[in-house]
């Protein structure tokens, strides 16, 4: 016996378990007239419960750390979206949709309906008392569970379809849809995937001058933000190399003067940064002077 050296000493097991019988606190019953049938459910059922419960949470943190959450693409708050929850959750969004659970009765519909539908959860014990476990000798219960069932079912479907046509009627491509085709596209005309090809094309072009104190300024003004440190540009800001290409220096001194579309003023952040007004005069300078080399 592997627990102390007492040969004579007799240790009775609970059940199927390695759980020594103790006759502390809690001295489960004995089911030892009916093997196999029942068991006790502290500890030997507890047990059981928490091996299994260990297993599916190594079980998760292996499928984690091998497959880490996919990225998605970056957030554009200029497209046009409707907002949807996740698949599991449309039933819910739809039912809020719903005249007598929005509006002047939201809170019948958050507050009144769920929480009878959970009361009556919590009530089930005490309610579905009888010995049958038979679905279709218990027709009350049977017949709530299947309700709730179709009402799901059917209230995803409505709520996928209502999204299908407001697609339609706004003539909208889901965005991950939209990026999806338009790579797919690329593949098929053995095109390099969109990042990397803007990346390839911007890299090309050098930073004139890249020990002028206006790249400094660049970085104080917090223009490095959106335009990225290697001014390669990110999201909607594009990229400042080469700009002194289209741009001259009383155009660009008015764009951080004033801002240009997505682009906010940022002279007074800058002023605010410590940067002075002869500094955002060189810089405008020195973005004027980058040309891409001919
Ligand atoms: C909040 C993000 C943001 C910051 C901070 C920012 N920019 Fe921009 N910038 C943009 C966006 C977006 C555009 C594109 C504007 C448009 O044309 O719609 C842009 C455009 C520009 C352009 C014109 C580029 C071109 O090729 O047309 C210049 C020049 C520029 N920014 C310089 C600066 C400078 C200098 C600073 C720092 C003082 C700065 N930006 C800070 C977002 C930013």
């Amino acid at each position: 016996m592997a627990h102390g050296n007492k040969s004579d000493e007799k240790v009775v097991f609970v059940g199927d378990s390695r759980v020594r019988k103790g006759n502390g606190f809690i001295v489960p019953p004995d089911y030892t007239a009916y093997p196999g049938k029942s068991e006790a459910f502290i500890p030997n059922f507890l047990l059981k419960e928490w091996m299994v419960g260990v297993v599916v949470l190594v079980g998760f943190l292996v499928l984690t750390i091998s497959e880490p959450a996919p990225l998605g693409y970056p957030a554009d708050p200029g497209a046009s979206v409707i907002p949807m929850p996740d698949w599991y959750f449309l039933f819910l969004y739809e039912y809020l949709k719903l005249p007598y659970a929005s509006g002047d009765y939201v809170v019948l519909g958050t507050l009144g309906v769920s929480g009878v539908a959970f009361g009556a959860l919590l009530l089930v014990p005490f309610l579905d008392t009888g010995k049958e476990r038979r679905f279709y000798k218990r027709p009350i219960t049977s017949a709530l569970m299947f309700l709730s069932i179709i009402a799901v079912i059917f209230l995803t479907n409505s709520a996928w379809t209502h999204y299908e046509e407001q697609l339609e009627a706004t003539g909208q491509v889901p965005e991950h849809i939209e990026r999806e085709e338009k790579a797919l596209e690329r593949r098929e005309q053995g095109l390099p995937p969109e990042s990397n090809a803007k990346q390839a094309a911007s890299d090309e072009v050098a930073i004139v001058d890249k020990d002028n104190p206006a790249m400094e300024t660049l970085k104080k003004a917090g223009c490095i933000t959106c335009h990225a440190a290697d001014m390669n540009g990110q999201g909607n800001a594009p990229s400042l190399r080469g700009v002194g290409d289209s741009l001259d220096k009383e155009t660009i001194a008015g764009i951080i003067k004033d801002g240009r579309g997505q682009m906010p003023s940022m002279h007074d952040q800058a002023i605010n940064a410590g940067v002075t007004e002869e500094e955002l005069d060189q810089l405008a300078e020195w973005l004027a002077s980058q040309k891409t080399a001919e």
